[in-house]
């Protein structure tokens, strides 16, 4: 859902909800064994049913299917919370004549989701994975958190500032990871007002030309939030090319 002024009320419903979820959201990877073999058991025969005929059975994938496990399937997801991946393949897969996306039950997907955990070498444990966990649990890679890989799609909260002829943002806490760079919603945005602010310092990018809701001079000194494409991370170039720029309310409550 696309954000409107009116859902600022929404946002503010929202703030208490998150911020107990933000507390324990940096608790769980998927290297803590956060789902149970019988589940990726069910998943396995799932998967078979719905997605192998494109994906394969050792889930490399073919020449328009892109492959589920490997370097290259984690690079694309990790350092995200596991809700945007089972947010992808609940809305969008299966996508054969037979089936169709988001055809399956919530179940299932969680089933087949914790299978390509599994096939990716991520240990199980005691408790099922539920989906009320998704939003707490992070994909990363085997070797733990690393840096985002480059081009990666982000959120950043901090303090837009001029700098030279243009803006940087200061402030700013640790970008995470999103899928839409171009719009938000009301959920989004209760969480990123709740959010502390940090030591990052962004150049920002692309504001002369983008449109944005509230003109940039009424936004300077406010605490925004940036979505974009990020260019570096690596301190002092770290760059983000801004697709959307939203108020969050004063820098220094
Ligand atoms: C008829 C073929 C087909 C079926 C069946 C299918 N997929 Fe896909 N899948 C694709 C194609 C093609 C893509 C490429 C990108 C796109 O269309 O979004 C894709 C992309 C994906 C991606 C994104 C991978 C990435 O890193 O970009 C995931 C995850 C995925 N599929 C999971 C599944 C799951 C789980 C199932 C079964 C529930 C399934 N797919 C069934 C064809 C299929």
């Amino acid at each position: 859902m696309r954000y409107f002024s009116t859902s600022l009320l929404l946002a503010a419903c929202g703030l208490f909800l998150f911020n107990a979820q933000e507390s324990r959201a940096q608790s769980a990877t998927v290297l803590d064994g956060i789902y149970n073999t019988q589940q990726a058991t069910r998943g396995k025969r799932a998967y078979a049913r719905y997605c192998e005929e494109c994906h394969l059975s050792d889930l490399e994938g073919g020449a328009l299917e892109p492959p589920l496990v490997s370097v290259l399937f984690l690079d694309a997801w990790r350092e995200d919370y596991l809700w945007s991946l089972y947010d992808f393949i609940a809305t969008r897969m299966p996508k054969s004549d037979d089936y169709r996306p988001g055809s399956l039950k919530p179940q299932e997907y969680l089933d087949i989701l914790t299978y390509i955990l599994q096939r990716n070498d991520f240990p199980a444990g005691r408790d099922a994975l539920s989906e009320d966990a998704l939003h707490q649990v992070l994909l990363v890679s085997h070797d733990g958190p690393m840096p985002l890989p480059p081009n990666a799609t982000v959120r950043a909260v901090g303090c837009l500032q001029p700098d030279g002829g243009g803006y940087r943002l200061e402030q700013a806490a640790s970008p995470s990871r999103v899928r839409t760079s171009d719009e938000t919603d009301e959920v989004e945005l209760g969480r990123s007002a709740t959010q502390e602010l940090g030591d990052v310092t962004l150049a920002l990018n692309n504001l002369d030309v983008l449109t944005t809701s509230k003109p940039l001079a009424d936004l300077t000194g406010r605490k925004v939030q940036a979505k974009g494409v990020l260019n570096s991370l690596g301190e002092p170039n770290a760059r983000l090319f801004v697709l959307s720029l939203e108020d969050l309310g004063s820098c220094n409550p």
